[in-house]
């Protein structure tokens, strides 16, 4: 496995790749969730490249960049036996200068959910993705569902400037108990650990309650504040693919989500159905 730490080092490191190039970025602390990415990854293209990069630019102030799981010989280890060719771990100077051009999030997708409570989030999120495809140029780049906003507004961005990358959304890799893996997921004491099972169990009730033939959202998203209750919500929603709000669960094109703090960490999750 090759580490690039810059932009020249990692060009360097694609010349003479030939064949398709799968790329999975991330921000480390690397999990079983971002595992199942590089394996699709490695199973589907001739070359596999992982970012491990803690964009500054996503982060707002206040929000967790300095105390962000930093697992530099775990992570490396991991990629190495994941069958990664190349690790690009960049650090900021490597990444960002001065008075940059940015990308910014769509108007209405990129502030609503997530961007209600996290405003600029996603300008950094798509920035530094945009700055990463440039560099690989994979044939394709795999995204989790977990983070269905983020996944949406990059295939959003691919769509309307034109780039040609195919977008490739993963299932979200859970816990046995439901608790889906996130490298926030080690802030959580085991009593949080605990409370955090209540999102995947709202978000089950509502896989059941739609299996039972309840569609009526303001229903669906009642039963799950029940569930919730305990915590401090910041949302639940359901809307189709585009991130639309819907009166009733439409069948094949809706996501059920949910944002809340257990503790001082801040956990997502969402089911599509
Ligand atoms: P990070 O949180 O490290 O996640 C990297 C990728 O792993 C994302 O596509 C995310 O959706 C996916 N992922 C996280 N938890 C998962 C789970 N339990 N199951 C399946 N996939 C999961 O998302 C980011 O980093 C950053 O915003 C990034 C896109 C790298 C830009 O900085």
């Amino acid at each position: 496995m090759i580490i690039a730490r810059s932009a020249t080092e990692l060009r360097d490191a694609l010349k003479g790749k030939n064949g398709s190039i799968g790329f999975v970025p991330t921000m480390g602390a690397l999990h079983i969730g971002h595992r199942s990415l590089i394996e699709a990854a490695r199973g589907n293209n001739d070359t596999v490249v992982v970012s491990i990069f803690v964009n500054p630019t996503q982060f707002l102030p206040g929000e967790d960049l300095s105390k962000y799981p930093r697992r530099e010989e775990a992570d490396f280890k991991i990629c190495e036996l994941s069958g990664v060719d190349i690790l690009f771990y960049p650090d900021v100077q490597a990444m960002y200068g001065e008075d940059e051009v940015r990308i910014t999030a769509p108007d209405v997708r990129g502030y609503i959910l997530e961007g209600v409570s996290r405003p600029g989030h996603f300008d950094g999120v798509l920035t530094v993705v945009m700055k990463l495809l440039n560099l690989v140029r994979p044939t394709r780049a795999y995204f989790g569902k977990k983070d269905a906003q983020q996944l949406a507004l990059i295939a959003q961005m691919v769509e309307n400037l034109f780039m040609d990358v195919e977008i490739v959304p993963m299932e979200t890799v859970r816990e046995k108990d439901g608790l889906a893996l996130s490298s926030r997921n080690v802030y959580l004491s085991g009593e949080e650990r605990t409370e955090a099972l209540k999102l995947s169990a709202a978000l089950k009730c509502s896989t059941n309650m739609v299996m039972q033939g309840t569609l009526e959202v303001t229903e669906i998203q009642k039963a799950m504040m029940d569930i919730l209750a305990p915590l401090e919500v910041e949302y639940t929603a359901i809307v189709n693919r585009r991130f639309e709000s819907l009166s009733r669960v439409l069948i094949g094109d809706t996501i059920v989500l949910v944002a809340a703090r257990v503790g001082s960490t801040r956990l997502i999750d969402n089911v599509w159905m």
